[in-house]
């Protein structure tokens, strides 16, 4: 896909070249006064009647008429410089791809050290480009009959980098592209409707992903996890025909198997809510209810790829959530592998259900350190809209952590309490240890605090992740539909641990 050059971009020919601007107000100095050069100032004219515009994701498309080698110019705004960041400059490269690849272009060169400032460097700016690359051209295919003409696709990326060292901007290039390749496979098990990716098909995703970087791979069949004695896994899979599947991936990137990094996943693949079921307008989309385990199985992928010297268990609870005669019913006490009863006062809270026992298997497999990601509760779109994820914790250092990842991702969190007073309402039970719906006020704040139980000590996160992991608006990072979001998140988090 990518190819580094260390030299200016304007002498070998390329169907289109993409440049920076910055609102400063837009000159045509340093670098790129031989672009203006070449146009004998016709340029800054254009900019002057504002046909090109250094406007923040801004593209204006020019011609050169063979006055330069490469064919076609698309400048990218880049805004005001002060105000510039890393993830402006993502979203720049997302709207000049899209731009791009509407334009059925299969080549592209940039001139990397036009998008270049105090504030990001050549490095920086390489991981963006690739990782926008990835992220604004993906594409979910679906099961439309196709017809013959295959599509036109960008294949090929020239960068131009004069003032870096060829190799750094290689596997700066690289490792955004793996970033934005692992989200992108979260995205399309997110966006697989439920009969054609089941709990079966989830652990056959994760056995290739074992095959593919050789992480240890153990997929619990329901005989096994029955004398594990996970029963709330088993309880909220008694309804289903489909077998449920505990689902753990190990990667070991230290001599020893410690300080492990737990990464749980709710892998629930169709949430019909069961006895407590949900109405006909709430279930459409619930298909998407292992936007957790996608999550997870996303930021594998980029672990496999990128190898860092860390310990991971990434565990996955797979099964939906179905009903008929053996079913869960709401009032039903069952039995967590932890031992801990739990009264089920609301069967479509099956979420913390399965991750009880994911987390404690966790744990099993040796995880000091903990994230679960869930698409667990309506309440945290309620409290925190569609573009930041629920954050909970028992662990303000980890907490820290993960915030800086996902700061680092783009991929807000916001964090909410755990209140004694919380806690109190989850192990309000006459006859069980816990209960699994205290009521209609703070659900995401009660989820979060019925996993917190399970995770004890060890220091925890949970993300919920119900209104990020999916989006109804196409963006200049990526279509409509499922986000991936947190698997960037949950790679960096790994990548950067510090004990
Ligand atoms: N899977 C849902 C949460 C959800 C809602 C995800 C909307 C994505 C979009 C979850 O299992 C659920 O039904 N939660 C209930 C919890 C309640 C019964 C305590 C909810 O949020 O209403
Ligand atoms: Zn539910
Ligand atoms: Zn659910």
């Amino acid at each position: 896909m990518f190819t580094v050059y260390q030299e200016k971009p304007f002498l070998k020919t390329h169907d289109c070249l993409i440049i920076g601007l910055f609102d400063q107000p837009v000159k045509f100095t340093g670098s790129l006064s031989a672009v203006d050069e070449a146009f004998s100032g016709e340029l800054t004219e254009l900019v002057k009647s504002g046909d090109i515009s250094a406007r923040e994701s801004k593209i204006a498309k020019i011609h050169t008429f063979g006055r330069l080698a490469a064919k076609h110019l698309y400048f990218v705004g880049l805004g005001k410089e002060k105000e510039y960041s890393f993830e402006r400059l993502r979203e720049a490269f997302g709207t000049a791809f899209k731009s791009i690849q509407s334009d059925k272009r299969e080549e592209a060169a940039i001139y990397l050290d036009s998008f270049i400032s105090e504030q990001v460097d050549e490095m920086d700016a390489a991981h963006a480009m690739s990782e926008a690359l990835a992220l604004s051209t993906y594409k979910f295919e679906g099961y439309k009959q196709k017809s013959n003409e295959p599509e036109k696709e960008l294949n090929s990326v020239t960068v131009y980098a004069e003032k870096a060292d060829a190799e750094e901007v290689r596997a700066a290039l690289t490792v955004g592209y793996v970033y934005g390749k692992g989200t992108n496979s979260a995205r399309t098990l997110v966006n697989m409707p439920g009969n054609l990716l089941t709990a079966t098909d989830l652990a056959q995703h994760a056995v290739e992903l074992g095959e593919q970087y050789n992480f240890e791979v153990e997929i619990l069949e329901k005989e096994e996890m029955l004398k594990l004695g996970m029963g709330a896994l088993l309880a909220v899979n008694q309804g289903s025909t489909e077998p449920p599947k505990m689902i753990v991936l190990k990667y070991q990137g230290k001599d020893d198997w410690q300080d492990v990094i737990g990464l749980v996943g709710k892998g629930i693949t169709f949430d019909t809510g069961g006895y407590s079921i949900k109405t006909k307008a709430g279930i459409v989309g619930m298909k998407t209810d292992m936007g957790g385990a996608a999550a997870v199985l996303g930021a594998m992928e980029i672990i496999g790829e990128l190898k860092p010297e860390q310990n991971v268990v990434a565990v996955i609870p797979a099964t939906d959530n179905m009903i008929n005669g053996h079913a869960l019913k709401p009032d039903d006490v069952i039995t967590s592998m932890s031992g801990k009863t739990i009264e089920v006062l609301n069967t479509d809270a099956e979420g913390r259900l399965v991750l009880a026992d994911a987390v404690t298997y966790a744990k099993h497999h040796g995880a000091n350190y903990l994230v679960d990601v869930a698409t667990l509760t309506g309440g945290v779109i309620t409290a925190l809209g569609t573009e930041t994820t629920g954050a909970l914790t028992n662990h303000e250092a980890w907490f820290e952590q993960v915030l800086e990842a996902s700061y680092e991702a783009g991929e807000p969190i916001w964090r909410l309490p755990i209140f004694e007073s919380h806690k109190k309402r989850v192990r309000n039970s006459k006859i069980a240890d816990l209960n699994n719906s205290p009521g209609s006020e703070g659900h995401a704040i009660m989820g979060g605090a019925f996993i917190g139980e399970f995770a004890e000590d060890t220091p925890w996160v949970h993300l919920d992740i119900a209104g990020t992991a999916t989006t109804n608006k196409a963006g200049c990072l990526g279509p409509s539909g499922a986000t991936g979001v947190m698997s960037r998140t949950l790679a960096l988090l790994v990548e950067r641990f510090e004990k």
